[in-house]
């Protein structure tokens, strides 16, 4: 019996015509046509004016917190349960992450926990929508607007995902993730709908910032006096090759998006018929597009993640864990950073959580593996 991977990119012809189109053209690094177009195809998909392509998800996270005017010890409000990607970019601008907990349905920040942790040094939120579910934006961004907030959406798990937006008024629209940041941020790595093997994007409407972000990714040289630097930047280029692949699958990303959707339908009709398990709950004005298919078993199952995930294992079926919370990361608490903090929704997540095969390349075949399997370890 072979295994089921958690995750298997999905890679054609295009991808392969446009990645060996820069290998016979020798345009293989940071230059080339495929990372502007790449860039414009993907601003354009997610309502945006700009794209600026980089060589991770974590990188669009760093240099998106750089580009904004904020100074060493500014407050940057996130979700505690998130990738540890979220909390480093902050940390290395010298800002501080303030944390909270999570939405038990939808497993993304509780955006109604926000206020109370606004001070006189907040000088940004990040929002990040987590497996593919919207961050309730409408609440949140009338926050920022409120206090002067700069938003720094994380969009990495939520390609192609839509909020209704205007909601209580009389002409909602449907606005995708990556639309709502001052910057916006996305990864490519090879488990992500879009992938370029690694790579990342920042996206804004603001032509100083994106120019801001342009100059950070690429060592911060100034056009016409090269080697001369007023400021500190980083290499954090995508070569054209990863853009070649990029591209390819944006254009096909309804496609994509459509799979993912049939995935999502699937696991939740089946696996909602099987007791002492919590599914993320999809919000009235949220229409998600999965990313993984993630569950979270109730206690009276006695049960956790990991005995769940090594049964699983023992069928041939690979799953992850959840996110450990940033407030529970030796890493930080070695920092002197969120000790004693509680954030009990999310540390249900992170015990109890886990999730299943959710690629491209799942059959129905496997799929209904995977849920007989569930069924059967947890009767
Ligand atoms: C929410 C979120 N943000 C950021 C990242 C970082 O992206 P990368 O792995 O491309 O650095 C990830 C990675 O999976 C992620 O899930």
């Amino acid at each position: 019996m072979s295994t089921i991977p958690v995750n298997e990119p999905l890679l054609g012809e295009r991808e392969l015509e446009y990645v060996s189109e820069c290998v016979r053209t020798g345009w293989v690094s940071s230059a080339g046509r495929f990372i502007q177009e790449f860039e414009q195809k993907w601003a354009a998909y997610c309502g945006r004016k700009y794209g600026v392509a980089v060589c991770n998800g974590t990188a669009a996270l760093q240099v998106a917190v750089a580009a904004l005017d904020l100074k060493p010890g500014d407050e940057i409000i996130m979700p505690t349960f998130t990738i540890v990607s979220c909390a480093l970019a902050v940390i290395y601008h010298g800002c501080v992450p303030v944390l909270v907990d999570s939405d038990p349905r939808t497993w993304c920040m509780d955006v109604y926990q926000v206020k109370a942790k606004i001070t006189s040094k907040t000088g940004a939120i990040m929002p990040v929508h987590i497996y593919g579910h919207p961050v309730d934006m409408e609440p949140l961004l009338d926050l920022a607007d409120e206090y002067g907030l700069a938003v720094i959406e994380d969009g990495a798990e939520a390609h192609g995902s839509e909020i209704l937006f205007g909601r209580n008024t009389n002409s909602p629209e449907w606005r995708r993730c990556g639309s709502f940041g001052t910057v916006s941020c996305f990864s490519f790595y090879a488990n992500k709908l879009i992938t370029t093997g690694e790579g990342g994007m920042v996206l804004t409407d603001d032509s100083r910032l994106a120019e801001k972000t342009r100059n950070l990714r690429n060592l911060c040289f100034i056009p016409g006096r090269r080697f001369h630097h007023e400021e500190m930047g980083f290499n954090f280029r995508m070569t054209n090759m990863q853009a070649a692949l990029g591209l390819a699958q944006v254009e096909r990303i309804e496609e994509i998006v459509a799979r993912k959707r049939w995935l999502d339908q699937e696991y939740s009709r089946r696996l909602k018929k099987i007791p002492g398990l919590q599914l993320q709950q999809e919000e009235p004005w949220s229409s998600r597009v999965c990313w993984m298919y993630g569950l979270v078993l109730n206690p009276e199952t006695d049960m956790d993640a990991r005995l769940l995930s090594q049964e699983l294992k023992r069928r041939g079926i690979e799953t992850r864990p959840f996110f450990l919370g940033m407030h529970e990361q030796p890493v930080f608490h070695r920092r002197g950073l969120f000790l004693e903090e509680r954030y009990p929704v999310a540390e249900h997540l992170a015990r109890n959580g886990l999730y299943l095969p959710s690629g491209l390349t799942l059959t129905e075949d496997q799929l209904v593996r995977v849920c007989d399997a569930v069924q059967e370890v947890l009767s």
